[in-house]
């Protein structure tokens, strides 16, 4: 195995010591950089994402454009339905949609659960090859979507500003949500723990509608799953929980096997510090429409940023995934600034 020339997001997820924060951006491969959109005009979504060859090249382009302390795959959280056996068709510039929702016992039923991770046969290749083309300078990051948010998709058919479909599922039908989110997780950790053997050297949990949820209703919907996938996944690589929204259950997530958390720009540093006792590496957490200031005022608040959770136990990222409208200079400006920090 090639040793990392880059090791620093492992070792901040471990707690040890660090030179300075590491730093990479959710959303990071794609949507505002040049070569991703002269791509996406010769290949449909899909098949980026299915050949690994086009999967990796697009991995790349911010380690190599952008200077970024890791790369994350390139592909979708909608690869679960789609190993379930559920169409997912992308729209661009309209996002996702599956003309099959989740209503029933039979629509439940009928989803492929036995080996459904072994339809994810090209992400894998994608990692390896990725791994292989990165040659050590950085790590690589596996991922997946939360069960909640799969399910949001699952039974509303595409995004929602309010998931209402989706909730009125959960709680109408309390005890079909839970087959369904059930069904996720066991395939979730199948297909996390393939990513790890196949290259990634650790995984995040995009739980990105979780805020939806109240606290009392992520605690039945949305948090013994993220445990389950935690407590399944801690001991092939360390786990990073995204559960965008939610700031009230980071005390109870500080204490489980993740390694890391990320939160959004809901609540201050200090805030997650103390909801958390300083006991487990913090990601995050700016604004992604702050990358659309004027670069003097980014490196600004990001110095802001990192003097709030302090240089070690810390991944500097955005709160959310960045937008397409973002400058590659802005991009690279927030990158700039973090590994500039030093503190006075
Ligand atoms: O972080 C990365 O750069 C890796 C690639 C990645 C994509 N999707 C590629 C993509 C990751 C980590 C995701 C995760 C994802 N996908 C999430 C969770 C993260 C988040 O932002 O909350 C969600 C909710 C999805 C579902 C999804 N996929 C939506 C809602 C959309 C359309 C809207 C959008 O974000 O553009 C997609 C399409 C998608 N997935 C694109 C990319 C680069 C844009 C389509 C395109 O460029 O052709």
């Amino acid at each position: 195995m090639t040793q990392l020339k880059n090791d620093l997001l492992l070792r901040a997820l471990k707690k040890e010591k660090v030179e300075r924060p590491p730093v990479w951006m959710m959303r990071q491969a794609g949507r505002y950089l040049p070569d991703y959109i002269k791509l996406r005009e010769k290949y449909d979504f899909f098949t980026r994402v299915q050949t690994p060859e086009l999967a990796t090249e697009i991995t790349l382009q911010p380690i190599d454009q952008v200077g970024v302390d890791a790369a994350i795959i390139f592909s979708d959280i909608l690869v679960i339905p789609q190993a379930m056996g559920v169409e997912v068709l992308m729209e661009e510039g309209k996002g996702p949609s599956l003309p099959k929702t989740m209503k029933s016992q039979a629509d439940i039923d009928a989803l492929v659960t036995a080996d459904a991770e072994n339809n994810l046969q090209y992400v894998y290749d994608a990692l390896s090859l990725t791994k292989k083309e990165l040659n050590g300078r950085v790590p690589l990051i596996g991922f997946a979507g939360a069960p909640w948010t799969i399910l949001c998709y699952m039974v509303e058919g595409k995004g929602s500003k309010t998931w209402d479909k989706a909730k009125q599922f959960a709680y109408t039908q309390p005890e079909l949500a839970h087959q369904l989110l059930q069904k996720i997780t066991d395939i979730t950790i199948k297909y996390l723990k393939k990513q790890v053997k196949a290259g990634a050297d650790t995984v995040q949990v995009f739980d990105s509608w979780a805020g939806s949820l109240s606290p009392a209703d992520f605690k039945t919907y949305a948090q013994p799953y993220l445990l389950q996938i935690a407590d399944a996944v801690k001991d092939d690589a360390p786990v990073i929980l995204f559960p965008k929204g939610s700031w009230y259950a980071l005390n109870d997530l500080s204490k489980s096997s993740a390694s890391g958390i990320g939160i959004d720009w809901s609540l201050n540093p200090q805030t997650a510090r103390e909801l958390t006792n300083n006991s487990i590496t913090l990601q995050g957490n700016f604004d992604p429409a702050k990358l659309l200031a004027p670069i003097p005022q980014i490196k600004h608040w990001v110095k802001e940023m990192i003097d709030g959770f302090g240089t070690q136990n810390y991944i500097a990222n955005l709160g959310h995934g960045i937008t397409p409208n973002v400058p590659v200079d802005h991009a690279k400006a927030f990158v700039e600034a973090v590994k500039e920090y030093r503190s006075e």
